[in-house]
């Protein structure tokens, strides 16, 4: 009798969907297996691909500095550099109810927020799945239907807050629409380009706050539309609001950005706006965009070309493809893809399942990373319950340090990121905290430990003075507390400028 083992578990992956996999190894094989020593060569081979030296990370941090920089001082550039018109820091005393509607990559979210003073909310929430359809389709179905959802969720939602309005009163609402977008108010944001992935009709180049004001005129909601925000930019003001050292926020989701408040003497493209020198506005970087175009500064592999050309928007988001939680599954089926064209993986067995682009989900990733048996069950679950192949150690063992460089590498270009921040604002000797968010920052195991570890190689060891943490909810939270800010600015007569 061959030695057969068993394991089982269950995970959710970024589409939502809960997965129970139960497993069985068998020792004999019949089918051709690369060897132990095969598979070793290979791993090398990818080692320096995708391994990222200190040195380079210092030239990516130098580069990095400049383009935000220049984002700054010019209109239009690659790397927008947007001022977003929240000024400065919440006080921690903002309070009220507000609505927060985040349309961020996966889910449209609602949410009541009862901001309660002293740094502390309440918040309710309902979340609605989008459709690949809804993505594509036209941008002013898209807001209907965000439009439909804030009625029902008004409507549902008839205890606290919602329920409590008096007739022709009004609940002021921010929304989180995470794509970048050229503001000239917090209420307007031209949408620049679509990103990760969507590509909704007659949007880009339109002003997206109106679009929606269109929609929710539609359903006669009691809502008035009070800011309209990036997640970073909600994630930098909500983590503020419990945590007052933190000076920037970075999302690693389905996307990747970040955001940080800048003096505004040093946003010179909008000195002509005559606002007050002295205040502090945020900045949504979308540093995604970073080296898009000229691919000058970031080591992109073969894989990653093979991303961006076959990407919606070819050239574009280069930073972002080499890091979010949309490529990385990606970048590593598509290694796995060449190891099978060249005979070395899987010979014998029908690869079909694999070779359908994007089917091998990031949360793939991390959980080969963090299996934690000796047989690498979860390995064995994952290549046997969604791709109807059959692995050995060796081969699994290869998997899951191929995982491991593509993740790492995701964070420490990441920390590049963060590090080119921190010396443009010259944080280092006083350190600052980094709130983060998203799925790879809270569920890929060991990220910011690596993110950590890539800000010492960049730095020396006041690389440790700046550290990253887990954010709080800008998107609801953060969103609610920039409208909160904004009402008290419109209500000092203070809408526009400081
Ligand atoms: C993409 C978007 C950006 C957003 C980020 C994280 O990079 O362009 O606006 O902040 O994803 O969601």
């Amino acid at each position: 009798m061959p030695a057969s083992r068993r394991g089982s578990g269950s995970f959710t992956l970024t589409t939502g969907q809960t997965i129970a996999i139960h497993t069985r190894t068998q020792d004999e094989e019949d089918l051709p297996h690369a060897t132990k020593k095969t598979m070793a060569d290979h791993l090398r081979k990818y080692e320096s691909l995708f391994t990222l030296t200190p040195q380079r990370m210092r030239m990516i941090v130098e580069a990095f500095t400049e383009t935000l920089e220049l984002g700054l001082n010019k209109p239009n550039q690659i790397v927008p550099m947007i001022p977003t018109y929240v000024f400065g820091w919440p006080t921690g005393q903002e309070k009220g109810d507000f609505l927060a509607l985040d349309l961020g990559g996966t889910n449209l979210r609602v949410c009541l927020v009862t901001l309660q003073g002293d740094g502390k909310f309440e918040i309710s929430q309902t979340k609605y799945r989008l459709t690949e359809e809804q993505k594509q389709d036209d941008g002013q179905k898209l807001f209907d239907f965000c439009a439909e959802c804030l009625h029902t969720f008004v409507e549902t939602n008839t205890g606290e807050g919602a329920g409590q309005l008096k007739p022709g009163q009004s609940l002021p609402l921010g929304f989180t629409f995470s794509y970048p977008c050229s503001q000239e108010r917090i209420d307007h944001g031209e949408l620049i380009r679509w990103t990760k992935g969507f590509g909704a009709g007659n949007t880009e180049g339109r002003d997206v706050a109106e679009m929606f004001k269109k929609s929710l005129e539609k359903y006669q909601l009691p809502i008035k539309l009070t800011a309209l925000i990036n997640d970073t930019t909600g994630t930098l003001i909500a983590s503020h609001y419990v945590n007052p050292k933190t000076k920037i926020a970075v999302i690693f989701g389905t996307g990747c950005n970040a955001a940080y408040m800048e003096n505004v003497k040093n946003i010179t493209k909008i000195e002509h706006l005559g606002i007050d020198p002295g205040a502090e506005m945020a900045i949504n970087c979308e540093w995604g965009a970073f080296d898009s175009f000229e691919h000058e500064h970031l080591p992109r592999t073969k894989y990653d070309t093979v991303v961006d050309d076959t990407s919606n928007k070819p050239g574009e988001q280069a930073f972002e493809k080499l890091i979010s939680g949309r490529y990385l599954g990606e970048i590593l089926r598509l290694v796995l893809c060449e190891l099978i064209d060249e005979g070395v993986l899987f010979l014998g067995q029908n690869t079909y399942k694999l070779e359908k682009p994007y089917c091998f989900d990031t949360a793939f990733l991390s959980l080969m990373e963090s299996d934690p048996t000796d047989e690498l069950l979860m390995v064995i679950g994952i290549f046997t319950h969604f791709f109807a192949l059959e692995t050995t150690l060796a081969e699994r063992q290869f998997f899951r340090a191929l995982a491991k460089l593509i993740g790492r590498r995701a964070a420490r270009l990441s920390a590049c990121g963060i590090a080119a921040i921190v010396s443009k604002m010259n944080y280092l000797d006083e350190g600052c905290s980094v709130g983060a968010d998203g799925s790879l920052y809270n569920k890929y195991p060991g990220f910011a430990d690596r993110v950590h570890e890539g800000l010492q190689d960049i730095f020396g060891d006041k690389g440790r003075n700046i550290v990253t943490y887990h954010a709080e909810d800008g998107s609801g939270v953060g969103s609610a507390i920039i409208a909160a800010m904004t009402k008290h600015r419109k209500d000092a007569g203070l809408y526009l400028n400081v």
